[in-house]
């Protein structure tokens, strides 16, 4: 059993020389189940990973209670809460091979001969390294050695692992192997893992959930999809999805008994009748300053009946990806971007009408920056 509760948790850095206090993380919330893979993502110097080494008893809290299993750990070190910490710097012993870095804390915590060998070569089997338990570190390639830096994890059978950018010193084509195969590590040892990136697309493939923070605290936890279709505010809106959703700042006004949408802008405003489900969000909010946000995809290069409105655009760019085609438009104040599936290249200047599938629009209020219902 591991799962991990942690309320009202708070980090102050104390003043030191020149550099005031700073609140790292203020007083979050945040219950993860047993058996569970819960990211921690959000921007450099958030907390993501002030909040790991907490949880680790590597960093002293300033309030609140972190419980592992239902038992408060705050005052147990680190040895003693049953968990394992992989860093992004993994560190291995230069001078011992394989098995004897993946056995030495367990020989540190005299665990008898046979269950050190059992323990490694289990490991080993599982992440692929029996064939060269034998080889020094410097013998291995990155993405070996930061198995063997998992692998040290594995043999402590905790009951959470901690991840901590384990994967940001690998090349692009490494961190895409490795990320499945710790998702794999996952769904067959079933133990509860907490992993930080700031990496959205790790975070999105690797979670169940993910909790995504900001100057300390969180701004939503949720599973990948709800995240990306029910972002709870602006910068969820705006964190999670490549390329971003676009928004759209301006106010929701009634014209000839119509609700619409208008950009805030000196001229050329974006203007868009409102319908169905978001005029009735966008009604109680008339007058009131809001952004209109909607992702790359709900942007079509063709109608499709009545669920989508049409935008007159002008082509600034388009990156032809393959099976689709970003274009940048610039449209009204700003430039919109259009994920269209199309081999069709686009001429820079060119003038064109998208179609908007409004439907699929999220408004947030632009003051609180949070969603409107
Ligand atoms: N020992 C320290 N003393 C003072 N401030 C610190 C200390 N460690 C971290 N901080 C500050 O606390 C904030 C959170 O740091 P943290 O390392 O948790 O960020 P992070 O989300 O892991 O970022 P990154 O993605 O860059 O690793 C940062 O502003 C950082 O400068
Ligand atoms: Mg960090």
């Amino acid at each position: 059993m591991g799962s991990v509760s942690i309320q009202s948790l708070d980090k102050i850095y104390p003043a030191a020389g020149k550099n005031p206090a700073f609140h790292a993380v203020k007083g979050i919330d945040l219950e993860i189940q047993d058996g569970e893979f819960m990211v921690l993502v959000g921007p450099s110097g958030c907390g993501k990973s002030t909040t790991l080494r907490m949880i680790a008893g590597l960093e002293d809290i300033s309030g609140g209670t972190i419980s592992i299993d239902r038992s408060t750990v705050n005052d147990l070190l680190p040895k003693d809460r049953g968990i394992a910490m992989v860093f992004q710097n993994y560190a291995l012993y230069p001078h011992m091979n394989l098995f004897e870095n993946m056995a030495f804390g367990l020989k540190l915590a005299r665990t008898p001969k046979e269950e050190v060998m059992r323990r490694v070569t289990d490991a080993a089997r599982i992440l692929g390294l029996e064939q060269i338990l034998d080889r020094k570190p410097a013998a291995l390639s990155g993405g070996q050695r930061q198995r063997v830096a998992v692998g040290r994890a594995i043999v402590r059978d905790p009951k959470v692992f901690l991840f901590d950018e384990p994967l940001s010193n690998l090349d692009a084509k490494m961190r895409v192997s490795m990320r499945s195969e710790i998702s794999k590590l996952h769904s067959r040892l079933k133990t509860t893992m907490i992993y930080v990136t700031h990496d959205q697309v790790e975070a999105m493939t690797m979670g169940d959930r993910i909790c995504v923070m900001k100057d300390g605290r969180i701004m939503q936890v949720a599973d990948p999809l709800t995240l990306y279709h029910q972002p709870e505010n602006l910068f969820v809106a705006s964190f999670i999805g490549s390329p971003p959703m676009n928004l759209l700042r301006g106010r929701v006004e009634r014209r000839e008994g119509r609700l619409v949408f208008v950009e805030a802008a000196e001229s050329d405003a974006v203007f868009v009748p409102l319908a169905g489900a978001l005029a009735q969000r966008a009604e109680k909010n008339l007058g009131h300053e809001v952004v209109l946000g909607l992702r790359p995809e709900a942007i079509y290069d063709e109608a499709r009946g009545a669920d989508t409105t049409p935008l007159r655009a002008r082509v600034e760019l388009s990156e032809l990806m393959g099976s689709e085609t970003n274009v940048y438009l610039k449209t009204g104040a700003g430039t919109v971007i259009a994920r269209l599936h199309t081999e069709r290249r686009f001429a820079v200047g060119e003038e064109l009408v998208v179609y908007l599938a409004l439907a699929k629009a999220h408004l947030f209020d632009a003051k609180t920056e949070r969603v409107i219902r």
